[in-house]
């Protein structure tokens, strides 16, 4: 399939289970939308799917946490997940859910279809059961000491401390999840996918690209780390992968069949059909053929996802396809990194991230700002860092001092000097052009490296990398300003205006190029520019081809005589108060409330983790004012048995003479740290109201001193 004519694309599903963030975005959403919104701009029929991935143990889990259902927090994060996908102009043809009748129907008929092929092994364990809960524990309900680092909190299948793979069985000390208590072993039977038995094919589609001498894509083609991720899980040896569950939340396996009552599909066995039943879904809106899109070999299917998600999407869900028969497989699984944020691991528990809802809210109708930032990070071979001082810069530099500014300039110039009107022009006139000067033919040649500039980007976006494609228009906008430069318009105007024409006629042909092939990128910007110069809405019907056709014939993109509309700034700047507030929001502990808490309660934290503090009772014996702090006090504690010198933010609501005396409750065993060139021994417990006031908490009056407070 060199060109093929007909696309499936898909961004992998995110979990209903809190809101987006910008990890999300640059991974697995913004370089799909751009390919889609290519493709289309290139007259290419392509449906592009997404939708919220509504079961699995951690949607159970947060809706334990929350004191809701599921069903109530699938709802809710449903909702807000497709609102901001849909605010940030993800162009998805459908966004769908796994909770939908039809993708229940989709995914038993998988079950029942593989089944019926001897496609499964039955087997029975022994896994972890919780007594008092009355129920199996599946990996996530269950945490221990990771055997590998000896982090406490490792979870029954993984330990995010260090990244090890783990089985439920391995953990030291498991306790459940649900109640707490010491789980015990019990047998139950599961189905399970032999990987194994697809080794063969697997290797030759991965590294090949082929399966029974059929091809489906070009190695080189693929990422290296995504086929090295492959190449590493072959050659560790597959494992037999269990593709059912015992949980009350998820897709039944299908009741007739025996053995079937308590047990749901693994999430990860119902999620990709997901794309399927999406598919199905558009297609019966929109009285359509789904089964084209899937199962026709003119159709190439490409999935973006992070890194996470690619031994599911290039080994499991291929397995699932074929044993099905009849299914494509994927041409490529163009799969990103992580993106960090300020130098750390994005953490939603910790409220580690930039919230797409709230970046909205707070940078309203600067949607294009992030998407073009996330694309200049995105994490196409390494992990990637968010900051918000690049974001900063990369606006203010490069969209309001390049891009805009050309754009700016050229239609304001246009306006002030023909009245709105593209101006005819001398052909037979020499310009000063970036390149070098003094070709008698600039206009032609110039409009020649636009067709190679835009060809370049072109190619880098068949090849997936999406960076190097935005640059290549960043750089067109950059030839732009300097021929506005060089040629000095302003200068000219009443001198030389045969001159001038030919300038601005060209600049015209530039802005008109990047209106549409900017569009991947930043679609709204794409949709000003082209009302700006009063041309057709772009509908992503084949508009960049046209233009491509156009340029190879010599035509213009924007013809003269048209008359343009006035001219208005593109972006603005984002100035430093912007940016400092929004750091102050993420070390501040404004997190989002949707994303780890209910009203302001926080994660649930393990009760091994709470008794790790050592907290006394103490009284204050002495305070004074911290120099040039306006909200330090350093004070003197009592322990009875110890006394403390201890920092304090209490300046605000107490003065240091009113509160000797004070007692107070102590975090006796912190790790000291220096505060203002004073080192503070601990830190007092202190309520606070919603308007900010502190009040001290303390033990009844008259209690001893460094009791235990527990
Ligand atoms: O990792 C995740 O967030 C999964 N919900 C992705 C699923 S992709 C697909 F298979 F649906
Ligand atoms: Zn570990």
């Amino acid at each position: 399939m060199i060109s093929p004519s007909r696309y499936l694309v898909t961004s992998a599903l995110p979990y209903a289970n809190g809101p987006l963030h910008v990890g999300h975005l640059a991974g697995a959403y913004l370089p799909a939308d751009a390919f889609v919104r290519f493709l289309r701009l290139s007259g290419k029929d392509v449906v592009y799917i997404g939708g919220s991935d509504e079961h699995g143990a951690a949607i159970k889990i947060k809706a334990l946490r929350e004191g809701t259902s599921p069903q109530a927090i699938v709802d809710k994060y449903h909702a807000m997940i497709k609102e901001a996908f849909s605010q940030i102009g993800i162009s998805f043809d459908i966004y769908h859910r796994t909770s939908e009748q039809i993708h229940h129907e989709t995914s038993q008929d998988f079950f029942r279809t593989l089944n019926d092929k001897g496609a499964f092994t039955e087997l029975e364990t022994e896994q972890y059961y919780d007594e008092e809960a009355k129920q199996f524990l599946a990996d996530r309900f269950i945490m221990g000491t990771c055997p590998r680092c000896q982090h406490t909190e490792a979870y029954g299948d993984q330990c995010e401390n260090c990244g090890s793979t783990l089985s439920p069985t391995e953990l030291i000390d498991p306790r459940s999840t649900i109640s707490g208590e010491t789980p015990v072993l019990r047998k139950t039977k599961h189905w399970y996918l032999p990987l194994e038995n697809h080794e063969t094919w697997l290797r030759s589609y991965i590294t090949n690209g082929v399966v029974e001498g059929k091809e489906h894509h070009y190695p080189e083609e693929w990422k290296k780390h995504v086929v090295g991720q492959c190449k590493s899980w072959l050659d560790a040896g597959l494992q037999p992968r269990a593709i059912t569950r015992d949980l009350d939340w998820g897709v039944d396996v299908p009741q007739d069949i025996e053995g079937s009552e308590g047990k749901k599909l693994y999430v990860w066995m119902d999620a990709p059909i997901g794309y399927i039943s999406a598919t199905k879904a558009w297609a019966k809106e929109h009285k359509k053929d789904w089964e084209l899109y899937w199962r026709d070999e003119e159709t190439a299917l490409v999935h973006f996802i992070g890194k996470d998600n690619i031994v599911f999407h290039c080994l499991i869900f291929p397995v699932i396809l074929k044993s099905y028969g009849g299914y494509n497989l994927p041409v490529n699984v163009p799969a990103n990194q992580f993106v960090n944020l300020e130098g750390e691991k994005v953490s939603t528990s910790k409220g580690w991230a930039v919230w797409i809802h709230e970046y909205l809210k707070d940078f309203p109708g600067r949607e294009d700002e992030l998407r073009y930032y996330g694309f200049k990070i995105m994490p196409e071979l390494k992990d990637s860092d968010f900051t918000w001082k690049g974001f900063q810069d990369a606006i203010n530099n490069e969209l309001v001092n390049n891009l805009g500014n050309f754009i700016h300039r050229v239609l304001v110039l246009t306006n002030k000097y023909y009245n709105g009107v593209v101006p005819v022009f001398d052909e037979s006139i020499s310009i000063s052009a970036p390149q070098e000067a003094g070709s008698p033919t600039w206009h032609d040649s110039e409009l020649l490296d636009l067709f190679d500039k835009l060809h370049e980007y072109r190619s880098h976006i068949k090849a997936y990398d999406f960076r190097s494609a935005l640059k290549s228009l960043m750089e067109l906008s950059t030839t732009g300003n300097q021929l506005l430069q060089y040629n000095e318009p302003w200068k000219f105007e009443k001198t030389d205006p045969d001159l001038v024409k030919v300038v601005m006629n060209l600049s015209l042909q530039y802005v008109a190029a990047l209106s549409v092939a900017l569009r991947p990128f930043l679609p709204f910007t794409s949709d000003k520019i082209q009302e700006m110069l009063a041309l057709p809405v772009i509908k992503e019907k084949g508009e960049f081809m046209d233009q491509m056709d156009a340029l190879s014939e010599g035509k213009h993109l924007i013809a003269a005589g048209h008359k343009i509309k006035k001219a208005q700034h593109l972006f603005s700047r984002i100035d430093d108060e912007e940016i400092k507030a929004q750091i102050e929001k993420l070390n501040g502990g404004t997190k989002d409330k949707d994303a780890h808490a209910v009203n302001g309660i926080k994660e649930v934290s393990s009760f091994e983790d709470f008794a790790k503090l050592d907290l006394r009772t103490g009284t204050i014996t002495a305070a004074e004012k911290v120099e040039k702090a306006d909200k330090l006090l350093k004070l003197t504690v009592d322990l009875g048995f110890e006394e403390r010198t201890v920092v304090s933010g209490i300046a605000g609501s107490y003065d240091p003479a009113t509160v000797v005396g004070q007692d107070i409750v102590l975090v006796a065993n912190l790790a000291p740290r220096k505060i203002r060139g004073v080192v503070s021994q601990g830190m007092i417990l202190l309520a606070e109201d919603k308007d900010g006031k502190l009040g001290f908490v303390a033990a009844p009056k008259g209690w001893t001193k460094g009791d235990v407070v527990r």
